[in-house]
């Protein structure tokens, strides 16, 4: 491989999990003999306050012509948030990210192997046998896209957030979903809202008439309320591809990292036509920087699924899984997966665990 990627350290942990996320990828490049070059570039509340944006067009430009893209979380403790007006805050840029790219697809696993259910707060019987659900995110479209109005504008004090689909928008996404499903063998939930959005039955009807060409997948929907309760009652019952609209998915994959035991176990991929990136699911954790208890097994794993679907190294990204999980197996974690008896590793001191595991 021969790669330029684009580094986005974010804000807060971010730089100190991008750290350890590059110590992995350098070792892999280093290990394959991959040229890989980084551009380390500003995105976030810092260099909003440093350049005057949060992405600036340097860092637009750097990340059109990257191969790839890696991206820390990005935001600082409220008092500094609120001194960025809201339109010009990191969210937004977050979201300006995915739209330039168009990317899609957000792949969320919430992988759990069974040697390691006591991370789970769920009872160990839920958690006999892993849970391996994909959850895949549709990202550029739904609520989060469309026109928003703050009370103000209008006569009464009302706030409003329109929700729009397109069939493209949908059936983008369906298909990637069946397709992974179909991949790997496994059944197809589709979550929706239909008994109440006009948009929940679109996607059910949308996802319903794609079914056919996919004979093959076992698919069935399931309401967003209820997929939200059974996913704590038996997760397991989701092993395979869960298929989510925009804000249903943001929601329900905090809940995969809660059932995981940790939202420093939530990695994912965002998948456009032509540009992917990589990011951990969860924020900045403002209030644990500079303390280097941080879990970057996040940013890693974004880093596994990167050389998996971005530069097609199935085996370096299989290598980098092993490592992570045989690093928490072997109980070497941060102090987010320990028990009251158990010494934390630090942030770096894990990073370096599972360098050690990629390199004998
Ligand atoms: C996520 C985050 C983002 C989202 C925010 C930071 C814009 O919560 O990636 O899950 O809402 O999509
Ligand atoms: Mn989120």
């Amino acid at each position: 491989m021969q790669a330029t990627i684009a580094v986005l350290e974010g804000d807060a942990v971010g730089p100190e999990i991008m750290a350890e996320g590059l110590k992995v990828l350098e070792a892999i490049a280093e290990a394959g003999g991959h040229k890989v070059s980084l551009l380390r570039l500003p995105f976030g509340a810092g260099s909003y306050f440093a350049n005057g944006s949060c992405f600036p067009a340097d860092t637009k430009q750097a990340c059109d012509d990257a191969d790839a893209i890696l991206k820390a979380p990005a935001g600082l403790p409220l008092d500094q948030m609120d001194r960025i007006p809201v339109d010009q805050r990191p969210e937004p840029a977050i979201l300006e990210l995915r739209q330039r790219y168009t990317t899609f697809a957000n792949y969320r696993p919430v992988v759990l192997p069974e040697a390691l259910a006591s991370f789970s707060p769920l009872r160990p019987e839920l958690i006999a046998g892993g849970v391996d659900i994909l959850m895949i995110r549709e990202l550029v479209g739904g609520i989060y896209f469309g026109e928003k109005v703050e009370g103000e504008h209008t006569q009464q004090r009302r706030a409003s957030d329109e929700c729009i689909y397109t069939a493209e928008e949908v059936e983008q996404v369906a298909r990637v979903a069946f397709e992974e499903a179909r991949a790997r063998g496994s059944r197809l939930t589709v979550v929706h809202k239909a008994n109440v959005l006009a948009t929940g039955r679109f996607w059910q009807k949308l996802v319903a008439d794609l079914a056919p060409s996919y004979a093959d997948v076992e698919m069935e929907f399931i309401l967003v309320d209820n997929a939200a309760y059974q996913l704590m009652i038996n997760p397991r019952q989701f092993n395979g591809v869960m298929l989510l609209e925009n804000m249903q998915g943001d929601i329900l994959s905090d809940q995969g990292g809660g059932i995981v035991g940790s939202l420093g176990l939530m990695c994912s991929a965002s998948i456009g036509p032509d540009k992917a990136y990589y990011e951990p699911v969860h924020g900045s954790a403002p209030d644990i920087a500079g303390t280097g208890t941080a879990n970057p097994f996040s940013m890693i794993g974004s880093v596994a699924l990167m050389l998996d679907r971005s530069f097609g190294l199935q085996s370096e990204s299989q290598a980098v899984w092993d490592a992570l999980w045989g690093a928490l197996e072997a109980g070497e974690r941060t102090a987010d997966l320990c028990g009251d008896n158990e010494t934390p590793l630090s942030t770096s001191e894990f990073g370096d665990a599972v360098v050690a595991r990629l390199t004998p």
